[in-house]
């Protein structure tokens, strides 16, 4: 069986493509997902790709993911800078995580340089667009083949 990796977006990502093309691009949520899901394919992955606007929808997933997935890959939004309820989620979960932003949030405003999030994370990748989400699958790939072997 394939390691089942989650793929979780906040709020405003539903937005991409038209929200600050100067910061986030052109790619449009659905492009994100495609590309996550072609990745993942190619890496040997199952994913599910969430986008949420409701911070306590998100905790309901990443509470469903323990025992359930082998990983979770994470743009917290701007709950990244905010939640210590997404953090606490995310460690109950006992999951390993990957934090990516499509932008280089310490080129950004200071109150972006805080994360909630990557104290507990295996990694963060920001500033590299949809191409972070990509290098956070083939990293879950690597893991999971090295655990496996
Ligand atoms: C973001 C960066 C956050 O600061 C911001 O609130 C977002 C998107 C990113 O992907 O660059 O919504 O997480």
């Amino acid at each position: 069986m394939k390691p089942l990796v989650l793929v979780l977006n906040g709020p405003n990502l539903n937005l991409l493509g038209t929200r600050e093309p100067a910061q986030y691009g052109h790619e449009t949520l659905a492009d994100l997902a495609q590309g996550c899901a072609d990745a993942a394919h190619a890496q040997g992955l199952e994913i599910e790709f969430r986008q949420t606007n409701h911070e306590g929808e998100l905790i309901d997933w990443i509470h469903g993911a323990r025992n359930r997935c082998a990983g979770i890959v994470i743009n917290p939004g701007a709950w990244t800078h905010t939640s210590v309820a997404i953090r606490d989620a995310l460690v109950a979960s006992e999951l390993p995580v990957i934090e990516v932003h499509l932008s280089n949030v310490h080129k950004r405003e200071p109150f972006r340089h805080l994360s909630f999030v990557s104290s507990i994370a295996v990694g963060v990748i920001c500033g590299l667009g949809s191409h972070g989400y990509r290098m956070a699958l083939a990293h879950f790939a690597d893991l999971f083949r090295e655990h496996a072997a």
